[in-house]
């Protein structure tokens, strides 16, 4: 669809932009010619103004709490769908019919195991190693495996990509686990659900029986749904931005974990449990709402603020509840950790300074306890998340690969560094 154009004002010249709008959301000045038309650049470092593509998957409305995955409600997903189901609809752009989702979950299943030779890349890591930099190493060497799978040219072999990671995932994070404990892997099992042998090859042994509790299986589901698409966060950007190259899908997700991994992003999980462990007992809240309000203070309350919702984040809402029913069917009354968080969400939400810079709890605020309770440790949290998003990652990195207007990704830049000036000799410096 376009609406009439733009005029822009550059160097006392008016010029025409053309204007796109999508379905929902606001439209965009298309400002591809403004180089070749003016000579001058737009300049907006993180990208606070700018569309880096057009996409279909997921719609964002930060103002109103609004998230939709291909036009359906993050609430109503979360509530009556599967993550296998969000895994068909992100994918493909529909729900699934029966016979699809029947054929798609076993499609995901057959593809669970990994290369055995992949188990001896864990013996070269240190026990203590963090998980996520396994993974960012695990993920990337899956294109030394699968070959047949790295054609990106070939719609079959994308596909083939797709499954393999969305499937491999769960494998690769449990064993990562497993590793760190001194455990030996458990491997898939192939007739329980996605999270149920998620869970399975988390917290099995060999020499006892198994089974997931259901009412955790269908929490850590539902954390799944929550997590596996945002539209173009940083992390989905590094993977639209390393396959604009053509590098396989393989290695574009490995630098997608890579990416997330970071306290601003999805580290922050991680991060807020820490910052609740740090703060302790719920009367020292004060004094760390405080330090996050203290311009002179680096501090952030973790788990707070976000680039695009301004209002609530509609996944920490479903998180909260998701916490509340773990926490219940453990059995655990009194959790410190829950008590700290419910009282800084009280006093930071009534705070001038919250509200004036309309910075509300995220999805990451409450998910660590949930984690934590399931038996997760810390660690392994923005793991869980990067299993999670892997579909998200994978559908908006094909949704590129197969959009006819994609070229290679080279934002340009304003230089500020020395003008062009002569080489001096070494014995001549001063
Ligand atoms: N605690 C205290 N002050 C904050 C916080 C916070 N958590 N977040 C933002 N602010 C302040 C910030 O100091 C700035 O103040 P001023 O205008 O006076 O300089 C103002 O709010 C705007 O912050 P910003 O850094 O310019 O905003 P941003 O959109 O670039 O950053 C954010 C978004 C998520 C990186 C940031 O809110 C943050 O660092 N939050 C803590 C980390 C976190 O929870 N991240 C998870 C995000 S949700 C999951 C995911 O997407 O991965």
């Amino acid at each position: 669809m376009s609406l009439p154009n733009s005029t822009l004002t550059v160097n006392d010249r008016q010029i025409e932009f053309p204007v796109k709008e999508g379905t929902i959301g606001p439209s965009v000045v298309d400002i591809s010619k403004l180089y070749a038309q003016t000579g001058q650049f737009t300049y907006d470092p993180g990208f606070t103004s700018t569309a880096a593509c057009e996409s279909k998957i997921t719609y964002i409305d930060g103002d109103k709490g609004v998230l939709l995955y291909r036009g359906y409600p993050i609430e109503q997903l979360a509530e009556h769908g599967d993550f296998l189901e969000t895994c068909y609809l992100l994918l493909f752009g529909e729900l699934p019919t029966a016979a699809q989702k029947a054929d798609f979950d076993y499609r995901v299943t057959r593809h669970t195991m990994v290369h055995d030779q992949m188990n001896r890349f864990f013996q070269g890591f240190r026990r203590d190693a963090h998980p996520m930099a396994i993974m960012v190493a695990c993920v990337g060497a899956l294109s030394a495996f699968y070959h047949d799978s790295t054609d990106i040219n070939d719609e079959k072999q994308r596909m083939i990509a797709s499954m393999r990671m969305i499937a491999k995932m769960p494998t690769l994070a449990a064993m990562a686990y497993k590793y760190s404990i001194g455990q030996p892997f458990v491997y898939p099992k192939n007739d329980l659900d996605y999270t149920s042998n998620f869970l399975r090859m988390c917290f099995a042994v060999p020499c006892e029986e198994y089974e997931a509790n259901p009412v955790l299986a269908r929490a850590l589901d539902r954390i799944f749904i929550l997590h596996a698409d945002h539209e173009q966060n940083a992390s989905t950007s590094t993977v639209r931005l390393a396959g604009s190259s053509g590098a396989n899908p393989f290695a574009c997700i490995a630098a997608g974990i890579a990416c997330l991994w970071g306290p601003a992003h999805g580290g922050a999980n991680e991060a807020a449990l820490k910052m609740l462990e740090e703060i302790g007992r719920p009367e020292r809240v004060g004094e760390y709402v405080a330090k996050a309000k203290d311009k002179n203070d680096p501090f952030r309350l973790m788990g707070f603020g976000h680039r695009v919702y301004k209002n609530y984040d509609p996944r920490a809402r479903i998180m909260q509840k998701t916490t509340h029913e773990v926490l219940a069917e453990l059995g655990i009354k009194d959790d410190p950790l829950l008590d700290v968080a419910m009282e800084l969400e009280q006093i930071a939400l009534k705070d001038e300074y919250f509200i004036e810079k309309k910075l509300y709890p995220n999805i990451d605020f409450y998910s660590g306890i949930t984690l934590k309770a399931m038996g997760f440790p810390t660690s392994m949290f923005t793991v869980l998340f990067a299993l999670a998003r892997t579909v998200g990652w994978i559908s908006q990195w094909a949704e590129m690969i197969e959009d006819p207007s994609q070229k290679i990704g080279r934002p340009r830049q304003l230089y500020t560094g020395a003008p062009q000036r002569e080489y001096v000799a070494v014995s001549q410096r001063g």
